[in-house]
Parts: structure tokens; C-alpha cells; sequence
């Protein structure tokens, strides 16, 4: 089986990568200048026309602040990219498993969200990335949504990362307290991603997330505590640490309709926290 990867040098693409090559899929990871996505030529250059293959497409627009300000960028490759993607897998014999986000939500739900959920993103970044849903699914309805929250991988940089780095420069930490959401490492997501191209199920949107919910600070002392720092971090409200995007306070993702397809739902957050701090520490990446 052959598997492309848009997006194969970031955070969650690079874990893909590796999990597919595992798997012992044929992996082909363009760079940007090999496959640009806002760019149908470049798109339809790259893809081949008739074997049958997946296209996961990890590359994204993923600046969630600065997207309140360079909305066009945002949009074209959030909102627009996935839709020359949908057309060009329509038009040979691939399939996608795109990537998007449980900031599609405006987090006023008291539970978990489900995939039927009434969307209502706060911001450019949730707006683009819901655009970009739809825009793919309208082209190419075989197409899978997976939708995913609060990143944390060796692939890149992330929260759990910088929060280690600046308890190791002994800088004084003050985390926000008031938003829950689904904490998520790249590897357990990238094998999920990876058994679900091996599985093809039909096309929609699918939510996948571990296990358990976490705010931003107690992603922050877990964190910590699992690199072997010891070291106070200060709970804040969003109030006291506004930003330029505004945030869910609640983004929570259900994955039953993942379960459903028989497959196992990934470990709590809180094991996998630990293995990434294992990972940081087997690659020398525990740096200050
Ligand atoms: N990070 C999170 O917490 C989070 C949470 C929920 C959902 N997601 C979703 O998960 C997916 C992956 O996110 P991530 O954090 O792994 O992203 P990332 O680390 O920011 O990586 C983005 C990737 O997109 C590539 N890219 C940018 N513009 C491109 C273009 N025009 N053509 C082709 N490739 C391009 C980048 O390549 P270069 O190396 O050339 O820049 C990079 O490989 C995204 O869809 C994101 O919305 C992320």
C-alpha cells in the first residue's frame, strides 16, 4: 500500500511517517516545493494518476494567533487546500485522511463533542479549518475528517515541550487553568491514523483523541513531573492571559464513532505524557 504524506516535516506528520513506514506502508513525504497544496498544478503534478493510494494530509496553517491577522494565508491553506486535494484524489484513485481540529467548537457544550455537533469556531484558525472540512468532503465525499486536539509529539515544537524547556531555564510558570480539551500524542494519533488507512472505512468525520481530558495546567504539571522537574506552576484564567485568538473553554472530544469501527481507543493522556517525556529523553531532547 502506498501512502503520501502532505505535510510529512511537521509535528503530527512526521510521527506519520514513521508509523506508516513501521506498518510497512510505501511512504512518499513531499517537501513544499515537491507538493505545494494551495497549488492545484503542483498537486496534480505529484499525485500518480492510477495506482491506488492514501494521501494523509497533515500540512496545515497552524499559527492560531497570528491566523486572527494573515487571515488570507489562513484560509487558503486551511480553507481552500483541502478542497484542490478533494479533487485531484477524485479525479485518480486515492483517498484522504485530512486533519482538523476540536477548534471547530466554541466549547460551550458541558460534555464531549461529538462529530454531529453544532460548529461554532471562535476564531480565523477554527473558521479556515472548518471551511477546509467542507470544501474537501464536497469534492470527495470518501474522504476522512479526522479531527484532533492539543498536539504534543518529538516531532516538533509543542506545549509539553516548551513548558519543560522554561521549568529547566527556571523561569516562572503561570498556565492557564479555565480550558479543558483532549490532550493527544502525535504517535499514538500517527498509529491510529495509519490502522484506519489499513481499515478504509467510509468517509466523514472522525473524532481521535486519548483518552481522558486535561486543562492547559494540568497538561503543564503532568508534564513537568514525567521530565523529572520539580517546580510550581501558577494556575491562571484566560482573563489573565489573553491571547489574540480566543480559545473553547471546553473542546472535549467523544471518540465512540472511531470505536465503533472495532478498533481500541488510544491511552489515557496521562501514560502517554510519560512515554513522550521517555521519548524526549531516549533522543537527548530534554533540553534546556
Ligand atoms: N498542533 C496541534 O495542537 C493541533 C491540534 C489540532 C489539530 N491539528 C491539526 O493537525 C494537523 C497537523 O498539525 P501540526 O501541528 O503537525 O502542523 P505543523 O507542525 O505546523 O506542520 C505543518 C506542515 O505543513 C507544511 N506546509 C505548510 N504549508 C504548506 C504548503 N503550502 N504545501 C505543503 N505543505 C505545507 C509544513 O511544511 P514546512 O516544513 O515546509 O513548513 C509542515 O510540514 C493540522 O491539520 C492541524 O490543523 C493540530
Amino acid at each position: 500500500m502506498q501512502l503520501i504524506v502532505i505535510g510529512g516535516s511537521g509535528l503530527l506528520g512526521s510521527a506519520v511517517v514513521e508509523a506508516a513506514e513501521r506498518r510497512g506502508w510505501e511512504v512518499l513525504a513531499p517537501t513544499r516545493d515537491e507538493l505545494d497544496v494551495t497549488d492545484e498544478t503542483s498537486i496534480s503534478n505529484y499525485v500518480p494518476g492510477a495506482s491506488q493510494y492514501w494521501i494523509v494530509n497533515c500540512a496545515a496553517y497552524t499559527a492560531v494567533d497570528k491566523a486572527e491577522t494573515d487571515r488570507d494565508a489562513a484560509f487558503l491553506l486551511n480553507g481552500v487546500a483541502p478542497g484542490f486535494l478533494g479533487r485531484a484524489a477524485r479525479e485518480s484513485r486515492a483517498r484522504i485522511i485530512h486533519m482538523s481540529t476540536d477548534f471547530v467548537f466554541d466549547g460551550k457544550a458541558s460534555g464531549r463533542y461529538r462529530e454531529y455537533d453544532s460548529t461554532n469556531p471562535l476564531g480565523v484558525y477554527g473558521e479556515s479549518k472548518l471551511q477546509g472540512e467542507r470544501a474537501l468532503l464536497l469534492e470527495a465525499c470518501e474522504s476522512i475528517v479526522v479531527r484532533t486536539a492539543w498536539l504534543f509529539g518529538a516531532g516538533g515544537d509543542c506545549f509539553p515541550r516548551k513548558i519543560i524547556r522554561s521549568a529547566l531555564q527556571r523561569k516562572p510558570l503561570r498556565v492557564v487553568s479555565d480550558q479543558t480539551g483532549s490532550p493527544t500524542y502525535t504517535s499514538d494519533l500517527a498509529a491510529a491514523v495509519v490502522q484506519l488507512a489499513d481499515l478504509g472505512p467510509d468517509g466523514g468525520i472522525y473524532n481521535i483523541v486519548n483518552s481522558g481530558k486535561a486543562t492547559w495546567h494540568k497538561l503543564a504539571t503532568a508534564s513537568v513531573a514525567a521530565a523529572g522537574i520539580d517546580v510550581e506552576i501558577e494556575p491562571v484564567s484566560s482573563e489573565e492571559f489573553p491571547t489574540a485568538a480566543t480559545r473553547p473553554k471546553n473542546s472535549v472530544l467523544d471518540t465512540s464513532k472511531y470505536q465503533s469501527l472495532g478498533l481500541s481507543p488510544l491511552p489515557e493522556w496521562t501514560d502517554a505524557v510519560r512515554r513522550f517525556a521517555e521519548e524526549l529523553r531516549t533522543k537527548n531532547l530534554l533540553e534546556v
